[in-house]
């Protein structure tokens, strides 16, 4: 590669700003790191009297994307506008075009890596994405690369700062959903509309693009069942804590012993002592089981313009070290034939809140029910109550998903219950193939 690299931005918003100021502060360490010169040429946003308060160097504002595209001065695009179109078009055409790509963006790689990686592979060209999923944590790099040699066991992430901070927030003030997300937007840790965020897509798209990472899955996001954080309410977190549990947005995924992997997010109750309950705030972390490691944790920022430029400007750094232009590393050429396994073939514990009436017997009868469908107790508590209606809670033993759920329809069906309020899973254990 030339002793210059050029490099063309999409996108001058949290991500391309922190892009361009890291280049610049640490341009002498990347450049007697890599030998090599990184200059920002272009950068393409679709208003740029916004943007003229801004300090972009030498670069040229522009609106014109294809014209950059093909300016065949830049050796890298960085995609930084985020969303699923045009990005995927950009992507798209600077790979037809030989160009090496960089994107932050989780949806447009979530949907379209396969795409991708095809037209790396036959244009020569190639795409980057550590910024997409974890923010400044190198997670990708470390599964591709680190834990190379390790068969992936299992995987299990914090994987969305926003959520994160709300349920910190709802576990340390002590105040209810709508207020902690109206103080996470006041202070800029939440969008406008957080709603990608805590119904748990965002979550989704990335835990689909660690699958391929991985475990060479190529898992559509339709195909991994999510939760979000909205149903979490204070005396969740309370109850919780009491029976020494912290409630996280938890992507999983796994492979079991059958062969099958098994993908989801949803709230989970996290044993106070596991590394993952420490995981606060905006923070994110990923808590990786390999065959040969064993268990290891990586934990970081999760957003922010300046980790995520740190996660795009390594990739770049990365391809200044690439002489062969398409690294064999990071093309998926063949995704592995899997099989997923079924919601129904998976076992956990849950934790369950209900209410019922207050009288003798109501315990026992929930019991009965529960048992006539496999799921054993393992804790029980009864809050005191109030106009003769008890708060009843418990955790499970781990149970087939399936029995859980008729269990719950049992109970839900009987007269001495009269709201089943919250179902979470419990701990990160799953259990193996019913
Ligand atoms: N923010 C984070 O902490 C973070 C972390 C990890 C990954 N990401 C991902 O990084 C991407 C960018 O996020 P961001 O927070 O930087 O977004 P942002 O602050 O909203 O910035 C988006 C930028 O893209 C430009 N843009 C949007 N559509 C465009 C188009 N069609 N043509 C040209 N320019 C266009 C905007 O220009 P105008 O203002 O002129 O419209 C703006 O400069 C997203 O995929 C996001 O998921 C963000």
């Amino acid at each position: 590669m030339k002793s210059t690299i050029s490099i063309g931005i999409l996108g001058f918003g949290n991500v391309g700003a922190g892009v361009v100021q890291l280049l610049n502060e640490n341009r002498d360490l990347i450049e007697r790191r890599t030998s090599k010169s990184i200059c920002v040429k272009t950068i393409v946003v679709r208003d740029p009297k916004k943007y003229r308060h801004l300090d972009c160097g030498n670069a040229v504002l522009t609106t014109d994307a294809i014209a950059m595209i093909h300016d065949p001065a830049i050796d890298v695009i960085v995609e930084a506008i985020g969303g699923e179109n045009p990005a995927f078009e950009y992507i798209c055409e600077a790979l037809k075009l030989g160009k090496y790509v960089v994107t932050a963006n989780k949806e447009v790689i979530s949907k379209h890596k396969k795409r991708f990686f095809d037209l790396a592979k036959a244009h020569d060209s190639d795409i980057y994405y550590e910024a997409a999923v974890g923010g400044g944590i190198p997670l990708i790099r470390t599964l591709k690369v680190g834990l190379a040699a390790n068969r992936i066991e299992s995987l299990h992430g914090i994987l969305n700062g926003t959520t994160n901070y709300i349920l910190t927030k709802l576990n340390d003030e002590g105040k209810e959903f709508g207020d902690v997300v109206a103080d996470a937007q006041a202070k800029g840790f939440a969008e406008a509309d957080p709603s990608m965020d805590v119904s748990g897509l965002d979550t989704a798209y990335k835990l689909s693009i660690l699958a391929s990472v991985a475990f060479k899955a190529d898992i559509p996001v339709s195909e991994i069942p999510y939760e979000g954080i909205e149903s979490i309410a204070l005396r969740d977190m309370q109850l919780a804590a009491e029976l020494g549990y912290t409630i996280k947005l938890l992507a999983s995924g796994k492979q079991l012993s059958n062969g099958k992997l098994s993908f989801k997010v949803c709230p989970t109750m996290i044993p106070r002592h596991h590394p993952l309950a420490g995981v606060r705030n905006e923070f994110n972390a990923v808590f990786i089981v390999g065959n040969a490691v064993g268990e290891s944790m990586l934990s970081g920022r999760g957003a922010g313009s300046s980790p995520t430029g740190s996660a795009i400007v390594s990739d770049i750094i990365d391809i200044a070290f690439d002489s062969h232009r398409t690294s064999l590393r990071n093309l998926e050429y063949a995704f592995d034939k899997v099989s997923l396994a079924h919601e129904s073939e998976l076992k956990s514990q849950f934790f369950v809140r209900l209410l019922a009436s207050d009288a003798p017997g109501t315990l026992a009868t929930i019991a009965t029910i529960l048992a006539h469908h496999q799921v054993s107790i393992s804790k029980i508590m009864q809050k005191p109550c109030t106009n003769h209606v008890a708060e009843i809670v418990f955790i499970t033993h781990s149970v087939a998903e399936d029995s859980m759920s008729s269990a719950l329809i049992g109970l839900e069906t009987d007269s001495v219950v009269q709201e089943i309020v919250t179902k979470l899973r419990v701990g990160l254990d799953e259990g193996d193939p019913v």
